[in-house]
């Protein structure tokens, strides 16, 4: 039997251990009684937008930073985060010429997994930061004690970042001069000389433009499982569990363990779910992963996130299509380029753009011939100017990483990245309708 808590009794991963169980309790019953962050509508209205994309009449962008941070909070970061998901929906819309779902990795993305349980820092060992949710970024020995205050913290932040998200949704403009400048400057005039002209069109007209909606979804990855299930209510009208945090959650690569705390718990509320997938899954899993979460079948409700790495994909996914297809599940499948292929230079993680590029190119070509739809994509990326992942048409070499690094765990693409993938992936998308 589920209940809120019954995940209690399961194994678990990647908690933090507090100090304080008393605080805990104190902090958890306070976040109770604290209103929801989204609204059981929305949930609903994101799962019918899901079913789009699995009946291949639309498609999923998912995007943000790897983490969120107290530090960085503020209404430019938002605004440049939304920009940069909007003009990327933009351009993927008139590519596919159906519309774009598009969800943040934001408003709640504030917990990590971490591959070490500690960090050296000249001599000096630590627990590793997991998150403002959790511990300090700041390499001292109190500030990485979890802290349960910060849950709190993390939630209040999550009620200003989703108002100011609410209020730029209601704005019908956009300014697209980025786009246009951006097509201009790196003279992509001829590659993308359909897009550019769509986009230029578009530009002229957009009062009247009714395609692109500015319905915009949040999300993160269900790990702090104390604050997911203070998260999770019942609904009153429809007599189910809805976690109110966000409206999609997700399981990550190192919590997917199908007998784990993490499976469990989200096989009880009824919101969007994702899982990502790596390359040391294996099919059987994963067809118990989807009966578990998704035990009706529903359309809408699952999302498989692939994060093979460039150099694996080719050999990995093939085969998972040919096995999940045969079994008659609804799922949408959608590629993280991201986190397969994570490399450290000097110290610092980054990503080369090529291997990332290549990685997307072959989920398409690997999906189209096996017959199943390219649903959607997942991407760690900022509106901002950093120069965390090298390449792309600004030619960030790994030189250049130290100029401007600002993420506090993996590397994300820059506003110029990231809108260069959304051509590229566009063109992808074109393939498929031909
Ligand atoms: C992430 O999305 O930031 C992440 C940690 O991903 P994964 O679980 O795929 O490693
Ligand atoms: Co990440």
């Amino acid at each position: 039997m589920w209940r809120k808590d019954s995940w209690k009794s399961y194994p678990i991963k990647q908690q933090p251990v507090y100090p304080n169980q008393n605080h805990l309790e104190k902090v958890l019953n306070k976040l109770e009684k604290l209103p929801p962050l989204v609204f059981t509508n929305e949930i609903k209205n994101l799962q019918n937008a899901l079913i789009e994309v699995s009946r291949k009449k639309a498609f999923l962008l998912q995007g943000g930073d790897c983490v969120e941070s107290f530090d960085d909070f503020n209404i430019i970061n938002i605004n440049n985060m939304f920009k940069i998901l909007f003009q990327m929906a933009i351009i993927l819309t008139f590519s596919g010429d159906f519309p774009v779902v598009k969800i943040g990795r934001i408003a709640g993305q504030f917990a990590k997994p971490r591959s070490l349980e500690f960090e050296e820092y000249q001599g000096k060992i630590l627990p590793s930061f997991r998150g403002d949710i959790i511990n300090d970024f700041k390499f001292d020995e109190k500030e990485r004690v979890p802290n349960p205050d910060r849950i709190l913290k993390a939630y209040y932040q999550s009620v200003k970042t989703l108002k100011i998200l609410r209020n730029f949704s209601k704005n019908k403009l956009l300014n697209l001069n980025q786009i246009l400048n951006f097509i201009k400057i790196n003279k992509l005039d001829n590659k993308y000389q359909d897009l550019s002209a769509k986009i230029s069109q578009y530009f002229c007209i957009q009062n009247d433009c009714n395609t692109i909606t500015n319905t915009f979804y949040t999300s993160h990855e269900a790990l702090l499982l104390p604050y997911e299930q203070a998260m999770t209510r019942l609904d009153d009208l429809t007599n189910q569990f809805y976690n109110y945090s966000a409206h999609m959650l997700w399981i990550g690569e190192r919590t997917r363990d199908i007998n784990g705390a993490h499976i469990h718990f989200l096989s009880g509320v009824k919101n969007p779910i994702g899982v990502k997938i790596g390359p040391s899954a294996k099919i059987d899993d994963l067809i118990k992963i989807a009966q578990i979460l998704n035990p009706d079948n529903e359309e809408g409700r699952l999302v498989f996130i692939m994060r093979m790495g460039a150099d694996k994909i080719d050999q990995i996914l093939p085969n998972i299509f040919k096995r999940l297809s045969k079994e008659g599940l609804n799922l949408i499948y959608s590629i993280d380029p991201m986190h397969g292929n994570t490399i450290k230079v000097d110290n610092l993680k980054t990503r080369e753009f090529d291997k990332i590029s290549k990685e997307i190119q072959s989920f398409f070509e690997i999906s189209y011939s096996e017959g199943v739809f390219p649903g959607g994509i997942h991407l760690e990326m900022t509106g901002k100017k950093v120069t965390e992942c090298i390449g792309g048409v600004g030619n960030i070499t790994k030189y250049d990483l130290r100029e401007c690094y600002e993420s506090k765990c993996d590397p994300r693409l820059n506003v110029e990245q990231a809108l260069e993938l959304a051509f590229l992936i566009a063109n992808l998308i074109k393939k498929g309708k031909k």
